[in-house]
């Protein structure tokens, strides 16, 4: 347990820990480029500074945190947020490892919290100084050329833990919640409206919650960066960051038109986020074309065919992580519906890593506009055989090895029926992207 999971911690070690306050009453932001960094940058301090007391006009739902409480006046954005990944970021997958970490090593905890559930009140322990006060921690800088042992005794370091006061054990099954990306001193942030404006509609002390701060950075792909791209001291394997999704996406079209990562995954500002784990998403960004050199086969004669998996609307590789695999698998089927031996053919796309993370093993990613095609040649040697074609996407693939290989050694029982679940979770959001049958003798 201990080796395979200090490994998938250093996937995130470029991280920041960092704590530190900033007062209620800075000035919102102008909508100039500089000004949406610096507060991108006092947004998303880790962990997110705790809230604090709400100010003593603010109703108990205003004052809360709970989504539910977001959710009796936003309702649309509650609904969606309820079904997307990012509500369900403290998953067993997640738990089954912080559970164990939080008492083993609580900076590696804090660390998965630090994009899981971001909220200090998500969190059941905060940095403190040796001397007992809080503290403001270094930001951690791992060189990318060591191997990710070296963090091993890197575990607990010169910080201490304290218990946290302000923890909600409910708030931190929600994951990354609204209050996560929307709330900072109890004070609401977001986008300016859609008629571009940014002022209230009405005095703040008239409005719930005081009305909101409005700026452009929420509409910004720099605004997801913090827990979609380490930064380039990260990990990085065979000279490529492990996780590099802004540069993918900086370095191809979307950028240069202004599509956003916004644009597309919450589309008319839906709560969504869909990705890899969505069928019609993935169907929108990925083409896939089955092509034969004939229509029919003799016996002798080869078959030729091939499958085309173009990009042609994700806006960063496709997949981005290495998690998610695309499984393009081909066979013959006889005339009595039995396969034919060794007819079969599996191919892999995807970023595959050693569960340890020390090696890549293959990169076959699709870059924005280009494609990929696989071939299969066959000797025909009987008629009334059928080709079936098929493309399946498998977006835990890493993780369901991960947990299957995790899990036994977990030391808790809790844990280990955690992490089993979760391996039976990934292997069942595999859902076909493509298949066809074709009678080619
Ligand atoms: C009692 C109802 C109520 C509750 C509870 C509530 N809001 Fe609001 N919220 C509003 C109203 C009304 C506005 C519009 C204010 C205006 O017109 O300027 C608003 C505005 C906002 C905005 C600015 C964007 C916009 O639509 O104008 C954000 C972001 C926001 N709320 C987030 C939250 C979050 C996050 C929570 C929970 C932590 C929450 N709100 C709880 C009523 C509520
Ligand atoms: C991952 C971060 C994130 C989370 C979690 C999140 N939001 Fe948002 N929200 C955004 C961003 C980014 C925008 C602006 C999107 C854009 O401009 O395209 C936004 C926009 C909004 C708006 C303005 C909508 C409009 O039509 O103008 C409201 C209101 C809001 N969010 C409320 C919520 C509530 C309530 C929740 C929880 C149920 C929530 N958000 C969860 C990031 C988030
Ligand atoms: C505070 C950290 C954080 C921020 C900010 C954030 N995300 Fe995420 N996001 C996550 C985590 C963690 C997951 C994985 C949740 C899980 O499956 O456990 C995730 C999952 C996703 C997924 C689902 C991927 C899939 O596998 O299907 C998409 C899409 C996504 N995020 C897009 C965005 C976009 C767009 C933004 C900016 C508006 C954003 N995220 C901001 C942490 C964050
Ligand atoms: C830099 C932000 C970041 C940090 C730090 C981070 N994760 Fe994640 N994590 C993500 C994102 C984004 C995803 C979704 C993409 C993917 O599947 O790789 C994810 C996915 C996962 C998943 C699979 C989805 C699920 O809910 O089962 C697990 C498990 C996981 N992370 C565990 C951890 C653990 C344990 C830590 C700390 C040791 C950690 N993560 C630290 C961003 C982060
Ligand atoms: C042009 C549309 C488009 C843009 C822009 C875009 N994405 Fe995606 N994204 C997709 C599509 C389609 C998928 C589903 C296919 C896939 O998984 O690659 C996806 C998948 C994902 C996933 C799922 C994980 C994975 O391995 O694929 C994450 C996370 C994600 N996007 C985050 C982002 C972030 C962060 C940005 C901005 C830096 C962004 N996306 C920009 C279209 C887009």
């Amino acid at each position: 347990m201990q080796r395979l999971l200090l490994v998938i911690v250093s996937m995130s070690a470029s991280v920041a820990l960092s704590i530190g306050a900033w007062a209620m009453s800075d000035q919102p932001p102008a909508a100039d480029d500089h000004a949406q960094i610096e507060f991108l940058a006092r947004h998303w301090q880790t962990p997110i500074p705790p809230q604090g007391k709400p100010p003593a006009h603010f109703s108990s739902i205003e004052g809360s945190l709970d989504p539910e409480s977001c959710g009796v006046c936003h309702r649309a954005q509650y609904e969606d947020w309820s079904g997307s990944l990012h509500s369900k970021s403290m998953g067993s997958g997640v738990v089954g490892q912080t559970m164990e970490l939080i008492h083993d090593n609580p900076k590696m905890a804090l660390l998965c919290y630090s994009c899981h559930a971001p909220l200090t009140e998500q969190q059941e322990k905060v940095v403190k100084k040796k001397g007992g006060t809080p503290s403001r921690v270094k930001k951690r800088h791992r060189p990318s050329a060591s191997p990710p042992d070296a963090l091993e005794d890197g575990g607990g370091g010169e910080l201490t833990f304290k218990t946290n006061h302000a923890f909600s054990a409910s708030l931190q099954a929600k994951g990354l919640s609204c209050a996560g990306c929307h709330v900072r001193g109890h004070q609401r942030f977001g986008p300016p409206k859609r008629d571009g404006s940014i002022e209230n509609s009405a005095p703040a002390m008239q409005l719930p919650h005081g009305g909101a701060i409005r700026t452009a950075a929420f509409e910004q792909a720099e605004f997801c960066k913090g827990c979609h791209q380490f930064e380039p001291s990260g990990y990085a394997l065979n000279g490529k960051l492990l996780e590099n999704t802004y540069n993918e996406w900086k370095e191809g079209s979307y950028a240069r038109e202004g599509k956003s990562c916004q644009s597309c995954h919450m589309p008319e500002r839906r709560h969504q986020w869909r990705g890899v784990h969505d069928p019609e998403m993935v169907k929108q960004g990925v083409s896939v074309r089955l092509a034969l050199d004939k229509e029919h086969y003799r016996v002798g004669e080869q078959l030729r065919a091939e499958i085309t998996l173009a990009n042609i609307g994700v806006g960063h590789n496709f997949p981005t992580y290495v998690t998610p695999k695309i499984v393009v698998r081909w066979e013959l089927i006889g005339g009595d519906g039995k396969r034919v031996n060794e007819s079969v053919q599996e191919e892999r796309i995807g970023r595959e890593v050693t569960l340890d993370l020390t090696q890549e093993l293959f990169d076959t990613r699709i870059a924005p506009g280009k494609s990929r095609t696989i071939r299969y040649v066959r000797a025909i040697d009987r008629t009334g055989l059928t080709l079936r074609a098929s493309v399946v996407v498998v977006p835990d693939d890493f993780y369901i090895q991960f947990f299957e290989a995790t899990a036994p050694k977990a030391k808790g029982k809790e844990a280990r029926a955690l992490l089993e679940q979760a391996a039976r979770e990934g292997r069942a959001r595999s859902f076909p992207l493509f298949t066809e049958n074709v009678v080619v003798s």
